[in-house]
């Protein structure tokens, strides 16, 4: 038995419950999904998950970038307890809600760049995303988009037209939407052309202009650019800040629109509440979803009202906006703005430090990266050739599981840290102690 802090592993993982529970998902549940570990979960608390079976772990994962307040925080459950007692559902589609325009006036207020904005309510990532394509091509009647290589936009077909982080997640489902036209992003750590950040002059920016526009496609005929602020899925990639400033600037040079997908990144994960501000940009349309009401599903695509012009009937939704899940999300806002966003800047200038000093002892850590509490670490098995250890991180995320910490995999060999954005040091140190003691571990297995 192992037990450290609050954490503690009894049984043999996974236990005989979840092996029993693992059997029949197996048997009834879409075999779609990626599933990383078996972790079967009962209930979950601040950074702390209980599984079926009694084991406790420590949660770098919040659920994917989801728990920004922790799990079951106490406020957002008691709103969450009162308002299904008074109003499950209505649908924002025929009626009208008070806590649905509550909610797009805050986020009007809260989202950069100029006002007044209209929220579309939907209830997932994909869904926001969707929204942003098709008002992009209604409100400017273009109909071509770029997006990034390596993106992550989801995997309704129009989100999925714009992804290109997992070529599982296209094969077989084409075609998609046309008029998607895909363009390297500023991964420098392995840039696309081979150039350096110190010399390149930002030729990933300039190809779009000089050579995309020129041959291809007349920027007159582009509708939006589709960027995440930082690459998620695709394995946290942080751009240089003079990427986004020239592709923004791209943006309105050809008045195309810049939609900014914060479904990951947004909502105070990065140590602000839109991860776009750290670029100094203000987004034509933002998309946000995942950490916006603490796990009840709920997403926004906001715009400002002149870009949000489309007509009655013309887009809609039956569950998007639910009572429950803008109360939680009103809520969730307030826990951000009342400390936890500078808890993550601060928890998360630590944790890069602590994964900095361990890049300095374990040659297998080629990057670390990351703003706030959305951190990344690329593994490579030789830091010259940067050749990508794919099956070691897969070995590590599964280690840490076995001595009880919760992390997730993204891009090709890259771990993310997204620990819920209330936690503290000593939840980090004791994080970082299990990773550690699985990386010495693995090395040792090397010699
Ligand atoms: C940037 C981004 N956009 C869209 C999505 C899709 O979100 P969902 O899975 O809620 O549909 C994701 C999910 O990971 C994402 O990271």
């Amino acid at each position: 038995m192992r037990k450290r802090n609050h954490l503690q592993i009894t049984t043999s993982l996974p236990g005989p419950k979840a092996r029993r529970l693992i059997k029949k998902d197996n048997k009834f549940i879409s075999k779609s999904h990626a599933k990383e570990y078996p972790l079967v979960v009962k209930r979950a608390k601040g950074a702390i998950v209980e599984d079926v079976d009694g084991n406790k772990f420590l949660d770098f994962t919040s659920g994917v970038a989801v728990c920004g307040t922790g799990h079951c925080h106490p406020e957002v459950v008691s709103v969450i307890t009162k308002q299904a007692k008074e109003l499950l559902h209505m649908t924002g589609a025929d009626f009208y809600n008070p806590l649905q325009i509550q909610l797009a006036e805050k986020l009007s207020n809260i989202s950069p760049g100029p006002k007044p904005k209209r929220t579309f309510f939907g209830n997932s990532g994909t869904e926001a995303v969707e929204a942003a394509f098709k008002l992009s091509r209604y409100h400017t009647k273009r109909h071509m988009v770029i997006a990034f290589l390596n993106s992550f936009h989801g995997r309704s077909m129009g989100a999925l037209s714009l992804t290109a982080s997992k070529v599982t997640q296209r094969k077989r489902f084409h075609p998609l939407i046309p008029g998607v036209i895909h363009v390297p992003y500023a991964y420098c750590y392995r840039c696309y052309y081979g150039l350096k950040r110190e010399n390149c002059d930002l030729y990933c920016v300039k190809w779009i202009k000089e050579e995309l526009f020129k041959t291809l496609v007349a920027p007159e005929e582009i509708a939006a650019i589709f960027v995440e602020p930082i690459q998620g899925e695709g394995g946290y990639i942080v751009p240089p800040r003079e990427f986004h400033e020239e592709i923004y600037k791209l943006t309105k040079e050809y008045d195309i629109l810049y939609v900014s997908d914060e479904v990951q990144a947004g909502m105070g994960r990065t140590g602000k509440m839109f991860a776009s501000t750290h670029f100094g940009i203000k987004p034509d349309i933002i998309t946000v979803a995942k950490g916006i009401a603490s796990g009840m599903p709920l997403s926004a695509t906001i715009a400002h009202e002149k870009i949000m012009d489309w007509e009655r009937g013309t887009h809609a939704s039956t569950f998007g906006g639910n009572p429950v899940s803008c109360a939680a999300a009103l809520t969730t806002i307030k826990l951000l703005e009342g400390g936890l966003i500078d808890n993550a800047a601060r928890t998360g200038k630590y944790l890069i430090k602590r994964l900095s000093e361990l890049q300095n002892t374990y040659e297998i850590i080629g990057d670390v990266r990351g703003l706030g509490l959305m951190i990344g670490i690329e593994l490579v098995k030789n830091r010259e050739t940067k050749e990508r250890a794919v099956k070691e991180r897969d070995a590590l995320i599964q280690g840490n599981f076995k001595r009880g910490l919760l992390l997730l995999e993204c891009g090709r060999s890259v771990i993310r840290f997204i620990p819920p954005l209330n936690i503290n040091k000593e939840q980090i140190d004791t994080a970082l102690a299990i990773f550690e003691e699985t990386l010495s571990e693995s090395e040792k297995k090397k010699l």
